[in-house]
């Protein structure tokens, strides 16, 4: 039976959150450029928003750029760049005929305007859309979304819109990028590749997320190995810090 066979489609998760992981390996396991792994990883990922919009998933957070990737190569950050904004003119028909809403995490202000820009006209012309909501996080790092969570409520408490005794975690949650554009926290969180870590993306955000690694480099990822990804995560028991009977 296939995968997608054995998807119980009364549990689909609400949120998944992939580590798009890989494409450098992929490219030099090919004697090809980094770049070329990049590029494959643009294809597959135009697959893979179709696939997850139509499994039922509401939001789709993909890691396409974090803060520490403007330490690479300036060649590899300027086609990175290019393939961003390629991405989304490519995608924006997709997005808009699969009723997908498109909206960005990160810190803005370090992109080239030609990114920003066409990321922000995308997200105006998709605002409306009622399907997937898909979610790049784009020169993003937790531990900077967590920092200005930080300012942003020690400012609210300075200036008296917020008491010191009413900051609970939900408060915290509502004050993080993700709270603040109504995003709510993954359910499972993909990542591609072998590496079995976080690379500081959505720290508090996963608490309670199930992790799933796959070999697999992300530029060989197909509907298949989300499907099996899906059906893993169906296999699990999230307890939540509760024991297995409180669940049953
Ligand atoms: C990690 O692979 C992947 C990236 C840093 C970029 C992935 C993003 C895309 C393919 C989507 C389109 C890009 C943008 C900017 C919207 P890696 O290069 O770290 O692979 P390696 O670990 O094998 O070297």
């Amino acid at each position: 039976m296939s995968y997608f066979e054995q998807i119980d489609k009364s549990r689909i998760p609400n949120h998944v959150a992939i580590i798009m992981d890989g494409n450098g390996r992929w490219a030099k396991e090919r004697g090809l450029a980094r770049i070329y792994g990049h590029q494959q990883g643009v294809d597959v990922l135009h697959d893979i928003i179709t696939t997850v919009a139509e499994t039922g998933v509401k939001y789709l957070t993909m890691y396409a750029f974090s803060l520490e990737n403007w330490n690479r190569p300036k060649d590899e950050v300027s086609s990175l760049m290019d393939i961003a904004v390629e991405l989304i003119r490519k995608e924006r028909s997709t997005l808009i005929e699969k009723n997908v809403r498109l909206l960005t995490l990160g810190d803005n202000d370090l992109l080239p305007d030609k990114v920003k820009d066409a990321f922000m006209e995308c997200e105006e012309v998709t605002k409306n859309n009622t399907g997937l909501t898909l979610i790049f996080a784009l020169s993003y790092s937790s531990r900077w979304e967590i920092t200005e969570m930080a300012k942003r409520i020690a400012r609210q408490a300075v200036e008296g819109k917020v008491k010191v005794e009413d900051i609970s975690e939900d408060y915290v949650s509502s004050q993080l990028s993700t709270g603040l554009l109504g995003i709510p926290d993954p359910d499972l969180l993909i990542r591609t590749s072998g590496e079995q870590r976080i690379s500081n993306y959505l720290l508090w955000q996963i608490a309670y997320s199930e992790l799933y690694f796959t070999q697999c480099r992300w530029p060989d990822f197909n509907d298949e190995e989300f499907y099996k990804a899906i059906v893993d995560y169906q296999h699990r028991e999230r307890r939540f810090g509760k024991t297995s009977e409180q669940i049953k």
